[in-house]
């Protein structure tokens, strides 16, 4: 969903025209069967793609911004660029799997060089587990690797049940890229290593506690994986291996400016043993990050604070050293029971991760609560050392002062709107997905006066290959609406009438979006092939028009799961906000950021305007139509 390409630079060294992309993982023959038969990502028709970009600027523009851009729009349309662009994309789409993903891949995340922490790696809060002691901690870690691992068992037997969307099936290829894999930085594009593929297969995760990295084999000599008891035997010897909490946060060096860290990367694996530590990191299947007690919040507050430890790890003083910001999967899990999962985006999105979340809560509930010793005793794991030279010092001393500006400046509110989840919109015949994203039009309407650019991610896993294109909530109905809502002089039945219109219309461009013919991956496209044309920019994407529809100070992304959980994301712009949402049946998980360095932001103001808004909605249901039981 996230790191859209405003964040990056668009510029460095472009990929070769007719690459082919092809899965960096060993995809079993079964999955492979299902990979072949999906469609390929189409490209759009031009003409249709900039009528729905002059629609999409009506709400957000200017009319004199808008007539400026109709006539851009014109030239570039009859003027023979856009046509010519055109044709190279639909040559582009013949000759690969996917037009779009590699040019995604690297433009979205790779290129980026804001660091990964906060700016593009997406976080997902639990509810508070019901853990309160280092025991607890523990035995809950050893069950949640066994979860992992079990779902892991599931990929490398070719056993993964194919998701559906909207009746269609999906391409599982994330699932073969979020394991055993890292992004490595490099001096102006980052790649991301997977190391599914190779001999022997990889047997160790690696755990973090007190800053200090392990890595922990869960296989037995006979191949058979660690029982939970077993799990948690070496968990406990890891802890009592890393009881000083005076070691340098080596891994906080990870959560710098890309440019900053690629350097700071090189100076590190220098020596000979920093290179194999690292190397055992990002070989390792998933990371495990036992986190130190944070400081107590009122109940009200734990599931921001769970939120902010998460994406940031709360400091350099706190948890922020306790990580590897580069790993693929980093699991949290603190004493007090809290729990928490945060992802690097370049390989995957976040629907993939909450399906596995999912079935590690399902394994967790599952599993006895009993720990008993093993019979065999096990080697203790094995501590990944590190030579701390005065050159990595001073670069470890300058990521803990930029972490905490991070942390200082992210503004968190976690909501779980209680009042009602989805179930309300589905029985007045309205799609969850399209209220929430209505009400977030008007919770923004009521605080501004003005509406914004809008992105929500929209999957194209339909597609081979696929990952997201954005809907663009913001349309003239929704302006429309908060309007009517605004508006004294309306009564109830017609903004009824508006309200319905506008979730009829966001459905109809989530439709578009998820098969393959929404507007911004279209753009994306021509610009890359005029980029690698070597031929100056079309003069649509130059306008001011242009930036305003790529500034989204509403970058939204709904993420449903069985799991009473919620993604949370940093925002895509300095003066926006960053809001992920899970609807239950009966509640809504909100999770809301922002920085604090805007002062025209608030976290949970927004969160409140939201939930305000949701209510308002509801009463205008209730008090014009009657729900269908
Ligand atoms: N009347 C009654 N029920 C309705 C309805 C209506 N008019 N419209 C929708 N519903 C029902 C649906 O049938 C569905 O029912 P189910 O829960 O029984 O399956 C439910 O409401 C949810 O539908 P809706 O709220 O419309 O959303 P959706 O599930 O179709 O999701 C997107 C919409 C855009 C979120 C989804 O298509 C998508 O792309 N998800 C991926 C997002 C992503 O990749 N994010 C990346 C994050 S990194």
């Amino acid at each position: 969903m996230l790191g859209v390409f405003v964040r990056s630079t668009l510029r460095s060294g472009l990929v070769k025209p007719g690459l082919r992309v092809r899965p960096v993982t060993r995809i079993p023959q079964r999955s492979l069967v299902h990979q072949e038969g999906l469609p390929q990502l189409p490209v759009p028709p031009l003409k249709q793609t900039c009528e729905r970009y002059l629609a999409a600027l009506e709400p957000i523009v200017s009319k004199e911004e808008l007539e400026h851009t109709r006539e851009l729009v014109e030239d570039f349309l009859k003027g023979g660029v856009g046509e010519r662009l055109q044709s190279g994309l639909e040559r582009r789409a013949r000759k690969t799997d996917n037009w779009l993903s590699e040019w995604w891949m690297q433009t979205a995340y790779l290129d980026c060089r804001m660091p990964v922490a906060v700016y593009t790696s997406p976080g997902v809060v639990l509810p508070r587990m019901h853990f309160q002691d280092r025991q607890g901690q523990m035995r809950f870690a050893a069950k949640l690797i066994a979860g992992v691992l079990d779902f892991k068992r599931m990929i490398d037997t070719d056993s993964l049940p194919v998701e559906y969307l909207s009746g269609k099936p999906l391409c599982m290829d994330q699932y073969y890229r979020i394991l055993s894999s890292c992004r490595v930085p490099g001096p102006k594009r980052d790649t991301v290593v997977n190391h599914t593929v190779g001999k022997p297969p990889l047997t160790h995760i690696t755990v973090v506690h007190n800053f200090q990295f392990f890595v922990l084999d869960v296989s037995n000599s006979d191949g058979t994986l660690l029982t939970v008891d077993q799990l948690y035997m070496q968990l406990e010897k890891i802890w009592n291996s890393s009881l000083q909490t005076n070691k340098e946060p080596v891994g906080i060096l990870t959560s710098q400016h890309r440019n900053t860290w690629g350097k700071a990367y090189n100076t590190l694996i220098k020596d000979k043993t920093n290179k194999e530590s690292v190397r055992s990191i990002q070989k390792s299947i998933f990371t495990v990050c036992l986190d130190a007690p944070m400081p107590r919040v009122s109940n009200e507050l734990y599931l921001s604070r769970v939120a902010a430890q998460v994406l940031h790890g709360g400091g350099a003083r706190w948890n922020s050293g306790n990580r590897w910001f580069d790993k693929t999967l980093q699991f949290i899990v603190g004493e007090d029971g809290t729990c928490g999962l945060l992802y690097e985006h370049a390989p995957a999105e976040g629907p993939p991760i909450v399906f596995l979340i999912d079935y590690v809560v399902k394994f967790i509930r599952q599993r006895a609560e009993e720990v008993r010793s093993p019979m065999v005793p096990l080697a203790a794991p094995q501590k990944l050392r590190f030579n701390v030279t005065p050159q990595v010092k001073r670069d470890i001393e300058k990521a803990k002062q930029n972490m905490n500006i991070m942390v200082h400046d992210l503004d968190v509110k976690v909501l779980t709107f209680s009042h009602f989840g989805r179930e309300v919109p589905k029985q007045h015949k309205m799609s969850p997905d399209g209220f929430v994203q209505t009400a977030l039009q008007l919770a923004y309407f009521r605080m501004y006066r003005s509406c914004c650019s809008t992105y929500e991610s929209a999957s194209l896993r339909m597609f081979k290959y696929g990952r997201t294109d954005a809907i663009r909530s913001t349309t003239v109905d929704s302006l429309n609406f908060v309007q009517g809502m605004e508006d004294p002089s309306k009564q109830n039945p017609e903004r009824l009438a508006l309200l319905q219109r506008t979730i009829q219309t966001h459905k109809e461009m989530t439709y578009n979006a998820i098969h393959g013919q929404a507007i911004d991956r279209h753009f994306l496209g021509l610009k890359m092939l005029s980029i690698e044309d070597l031929t100056s920019m079309p003069e649509v994407f130059m306008d001011t028009s242009f930036a305003v529809a790529q500034h989204y100070n509403l970058f939204t992304s709904q993420v449903g799961s069985r799991t009473d959980c919620v993604m949370c994301v940093g925002p895509m712009v300095p003066d926006g906000y960053g809001v992920c949402y899970n609807p239950m049946d009966e509640h809504v998980n909100i999770a809301v950021t922002a920085f604090n360095s805007c002062e025209d932001t608030n976290a949970a103001k927004f969160a409140q305007a939201v939930e305000d808004a949701l209510l308002d909605m509801r009463a205008l249901l209730e008090d014009t139509i009657p729900a269908e039981q």
